[in-house]
């Protein structure tokens, strides 16, 4: 006697009927990239099909977005000028506060979420304020600027905050400082359990945001590192996060797994960069499928235990489900 597992998978209808994992439009949240200007439209060398936009071209992408049923972006800025302190990021009239205003008033029915960091307005491209003598991010004065950003944003009208720097006690900072202003209803999606990953490669170049010296490994986690995974979407749970997330993606569907069984929250990945860069490139040079490794590649995060999917696939998966 055995079992006959290949009784079920005869039949493409029994098939369909016994599949455990579904992917959907609405488990996607698309990343954006802002810079300023009007009509630019710039593609990224190592990211085919992603672009720096201007503002008014996003919002034309957004109307393209909700067509495909896509109704969830995340924004970046590309601001003209960087400091020492990421001062663009605190100013209301920065080019991300400036992005969520303009997005908000044509497509009020969109789902704008912000990252929350500092790297793109610094001019060192670290997270954070620098501390002169470890030479790396000051973690506590950087809480102070997170909370200030984060109110940026909420009075510009963002539906979501997601902060990416990987600071102790961002959570904590962040919520106190939206209470305190009177955003009590404002989510904020940690990227809690984020590692310290060469797969960003391609995202820094669309983001303008490389570290000009050393690397992110003092504050973002190493990639050997599976029970402080753990305990950091658990603090983060602890500190009030609405919703966690595994970064990267698809090297990390342990950690995803091991996070989604650890902790009571709705769960995100953030399919990196890099990740879709080897897709395209492969696509490119002929040796895969790209429509099938991408739409088993979304599969897998989702039977990981992901209920949200950032990526940059988001609007060709949307294609394919719809049809
Ligand atoms: C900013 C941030 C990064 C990504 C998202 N937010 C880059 C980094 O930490 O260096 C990476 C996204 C991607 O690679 O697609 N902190
Ligand atoms: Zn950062």
């Amino acid at each position: 006697m055995f079992a006959r597992f290949r009784r079920k998978r005869i039949n493409p209808v029994l098939r369909d009927l016994l599949q455990e994992t579904h992917l959907n439009v609405n488990d996607f949240i698309y990343p954006l990239f802002a810079k300023n200007g009007t009509g630019i439209k710039e593609e990224v060398a190592s990211m085919p099909g992603v672009f720096q936009m201007s503002i008014d071209e996003i919002v034309k992408e957004c109307g393209e977005l909700k067509k495909l049923g896509i109704y969830s972006i995340i924004l970046f800025g590309i601001p003209d000028t960087k400091d020492s302190v990421g001062s663009d990021a605190l100013c209301e009239h920065g080019i991300i506060a400036q992005t969520v205003r303009e997005v908000k008033a044509a497509h009020p029915d969109m789902f704008v979420v912000t990252d929350l960091c500092f790297c793109e307005y610094t001019d060192h491209g670290h997270c954070g304020v620098l501390d002169p003598v470890l030479h790396t991010v000051d973690n506590d004065i950087t809480l102070d600027n997170l909370a200030a950003q984060a109110v940026v944003h909420a009075k510009a009208g963002v539906d979501m905050i997601a902060p990416s720097g990987m600071m102790d006690g961002m959570i904590t900072a962040i919520r106190n400082g939206l209470d305190e202003a009177g955003f009590v209803n404002l989510p904020v999606m940690s990227y809690s359990t984020k590692f310290a990953s060469a797969y960003y490669g391609p995202f820094r170049d669309v983001a303008e945001s490389s570290p000009s010296f050393g690397d992110r490994r003092s504050y973002q986690m190493n990639p050997a590192n599976r029970n402080e995974a753990i305990q950091e979407s658990i603090e983060d749970e602890k500190e009030g996060a609405d919703i966690l997330m595994v970064k990267p993606a698809l090297a990390y569907l342990d950690v995803v797994r091991d996070v989604k069984n650890n902790t009571s929250l709705p769960l995100a990945v953030y399919n990196v960069s890099g990740e879709y860069s080897m897709l395209k490139m492969a696509a490119k040079a002929g040796v895969i499928d790209y429509e099938k490794v991408m739409m088993e590649t979304l599969l897998s995060f989702k039977r990981a235990g992901a209920d949200i999917i950032i990526t940059y696939h988001a609007k060709e998966a949307a294609i394919l489900l719809n049809k």
